[in-house]
């Protein structure tokens, strides 16, 4: 049986391509899952196709009250909390000419929210004797990429203050940890394909040294790694789930392209 079997997590902005591969990891394993999120029809579907240890709730990371109440949902259902995925994000972004209110909306839902979620599930997670939260970092964090302000400066301080958040919640037995994941076959993705993962791809090579896009699952490993007792050492850094997207200098990007070329 797996270590993690009984345990509750709550996964914020799961009503995803992304969403379903963490969520069916974290299922596969024998955990519960509440999964959190504001898009209901496409969440409720996922939840429902899972079975009842997977509950959907709507749920506005933006928004106290309604973070209050996912808690106490999980709580009620389920018993506790012992792990937290933050994973909401919004693509809002229009680079250097990002007005004040969608810079403001960007860094509420892709930063500030899931730093509250996790002051909150705090205490929550305490009662069971400690937990473990990941945030979504993105290779947006850590370089420039074009048309990008708002997100790559949410997942750049979410890479930052991992370690802070990690620091101040150790009385409590919690670590803090996130993964950055590359391009990632996702919804957007999807969508910006019209559903050809080989275009994807194709496109993503000369970024990756794996060649390719990541598949949610390959994301969903880390998670589950980083909350496992496996895990039991690491504490406020972040895993690259990137294919070597960050790893890559010129030289390899130039090869890469000739390599698609001949
Ligand atoms: N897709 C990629 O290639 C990629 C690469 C690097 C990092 N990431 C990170 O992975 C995570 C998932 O990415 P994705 O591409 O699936 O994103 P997405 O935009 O498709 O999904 C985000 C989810 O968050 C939800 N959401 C938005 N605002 C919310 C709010 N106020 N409260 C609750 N939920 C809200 C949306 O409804 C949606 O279901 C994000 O953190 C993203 O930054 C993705």
């Amino acid at each position: 049986m797996s270590e993690l079997a009984g345990k509750v997590v709550i996964i914020t902005g799961a009503s995803t391509l992304l969403g379903q591969g963490i969520v069916s990891a974290f299922a596969r394993e024998g955990v519960r899952v509440v999964m959190a999120d504001i898009d209901v029809e496409n969440g409720q579907s996922l939840a429902d196709a899972m079975g009842d240890d997977v509950v959907f709730v709507h749920t506005d990371i933006t928004d106290d009250a309604s973070i209050d109440a996912c808690i106490q949902t999980a709580v009620d259902r389920f018993g506790g909390v012992d792990y937290l995925v933050n994973m909401a994000s919004t693509y809002l972004d229009n680079g250097i000419a990002t007005s004040r209110e969608d810079w403001l909306t960007s860094l509420n839902i892709n930063l500030v929210g899931g730093q509250i979620f996790s002051q909150k599930i705090a205490p929550v997670m305490e009662r069971r004797g400690g937990g473990a939260i990941v945030n979504f970092g993105s290779i947006a964090g850590k370089v420039s990429q074009p048309g990008r302000m708002t997100y790559s400066a949410a997942k750049a301080a979410i890479l930052r203050i991992t370690g802070n958040a990690a620091m101040q919640l150790q009385p409590q037995n919690i670590r803090v940890n996130s993964v950055s994941p590359g391009w990632t076959w996702s919804s957007i993705m999807k969508m910006a394909t019209g559903d050809t993962r080989e275009k994807a791809d194709t496109v993503a090579a000369p970024f990756h040294i794996m060649g390719r896009t990541g598949n949610p699952d390959e994301v969903a490993e880390a998670v589950l790694f980083l909350c496992s007792e496996k895990a039991r050492f690491i504490n406020g850094t972040d895993i690259a789930v990137d294919g070597g997207y960050t790893a890559l200098g010129p030289e390899g990007m130039e090869d890469a392209v000739a390599k698609l070329m001949a």
